[in-house]
């Protein structure tokens, strides 16, 4: 028998259960062998679920099953999952998981502590949700030097923005709204203030450049500083306010990687990505641009990648997926403030003071007291450095100040 089992039963993990019962037979054909689940960990009873029979509180009634060879981590966090994950390694089983904290924090280690047992570690769900980007990244875009990577990483704060241009709406209103539907947790920090996106484009950037990135050294600001005045003159101006992941390579190798909200122009096809959805570019040096779309979030879509990687570990038991990063340091990081680009800032000013200062400003908007512009690229191509732009905005009030990205 070919044993699955699921630790965590709440939102992913029975996906998991479903689709593996729903899919089974082009899982199997995919798998070339029939999968069972055989056990679902949780210290939750579920006495009305049609699983209710493999439940079991008891850890260690699947490690040491020799008949279960996938472990499914969907409990989260980087507690009881660290541990549970190195044990069930430990322990000759492949895991996979959706839990993009461990991964980021702690993924070094555990491909590692993998690759000695022979066996798998993939997290395929861990960014996008259902959409195959990590994947595509060490497989068909192998061939590829990689400049940079970026995209919309968090389907919450993406419905509350989409809200905020739709609608009108502030963002306390934007955000109740999201939590009616059932997108943003009761606690919804993690989202607002940009530490799941973070612990996305740390992963990417892991992929990318092959070094670990840790989601302590990134500059992460979420979605609480945008405005619905902001979100109203961006979308006059044919932008779009978008929280962005990004993670640069500099010609000298340092990597640039931050979280920060950005007006994203209409040509930019982010700028067109709405709702809960995500998406991310990836720009190689063979392929140009390349962009993923699609669910986020949510419990099938994130199960089906789920799935798709155990039916991958049960293809690859005997020949280990080449999934792996080297440990990094903070000096492989070149400062995100440096990155030159175009700047969007209101401030508390007049437009003729603003034309005082960036004489071919593109002005998005003015109302009583304050004025809404996007600065050229007047110096370069580029544009400006966080700290140039700090220097010449610093006689003004600044109200908003957003990057740009074209
Ligand atoms: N809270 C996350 C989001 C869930 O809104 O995108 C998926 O990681």
């Amino acid at each position: 028998m070919y044993g699955i089992a699921i630790l965590g039963f709440g939102v992913v993990g029975s996906g998991v259960a479903e689709v593996l019962d729903k899919n089974a037979d082009r899982i199997t054909l995919g798998a070339s062998r029939e999968l069972t689940l055989k056990h679902i960990v949780d210290i939750r009873d579920f006495p009305d679920s049609p699983y209710k029979n493999l439940l079991t509180r008891d850890f260690e009634t699947v490690v040491n099953d020799p008949e279960v060879r996938v472990v499914v981590e969907t409990i989260g966090g980087v507690g009881l999952a660290y541990e549970y994950t190195r044990r069930a390694l430990d322990a000759g089983k492949s895991v996979v998981t959706s839990n993009k904290e461990l991964v980021a924090r702690r993924g070094v280690e555990l491909l590692s502590l993998a690759e000695e047992r022979g066996v798998n570690y993939l997290f395929e769900a861990s960014v996008g949700g259902g959409i195959p980007i990590l994947r595509p990244i060490t497989q068909c875009l192998a061939a590829n030097k990689i400049f940079e990577i970026y995209g919309i990483l968090n389907g919450t704060t993406n419905y509350i923005l989409t809200s905020m241009i739709k609608d009108g709406a502030g963002l306390e209103d934007a955000l109740k709204l999201a939590q009616s539907k059932g997108y943003a947790e009761a606690d919804p920090s993690s989202d607002i203030d940009g530490t799941d996106a973070c612990r996305k484009i740390c992963i990417l950037a892991d992929l990318c450049f092959g070094r670990h990135m840790d989601p302590d050294w990134l500059k992460t600001v979420g979605i609480r500083a945008v405005t619905a005045a902001d979100t109203a003159y961006a979308d006059r101006g044919g932008y779009k306010i978008k929280l962005l992941g990004r993670a640069v390579a500099n010609p000298d190798g340092r990597i640039s990687a931050y979280v920060a909200p950005h007006l994203v122009s209409s040509d930019n096809l982010l700028a067109g990505v709405e709702g809960v959805m995500n998406a991310i570019v990836v720009r190689g040096n063979a392929i140009g641009d390349v962009m993923f779309y699609g669910a986020g979030a949510g419990k099938l879509p994130t199960a089906s990648a789920v799935v798709a990687d155990i039916i991958d570990a049960a293809k690859h038991e005997h020949s280990r997926r080449l999934i792996a990063w080297k440990p990094g340091d903070p000096t492989m990081l070149r400062d995100s403030a440096e990155l030159a680009g175009r700047w969007y800032a209101r401030v508390a000013e007049n437009e003729n003071a603003v034309r005082g200062v960036f004489p071919s400003v593109e002005i998005l908007g003015k109302a009583e007291g304050e004025t809404a512009f996007i600065t050229p690229a007047d110096k370069g191509a580029e544009g400006a450095s966080k700290a140039e732009i700090d220097a010449a905005l610093a006689d003004f009030n600044v109200l908003s100040l957003f990057r740009v990205i074209a």
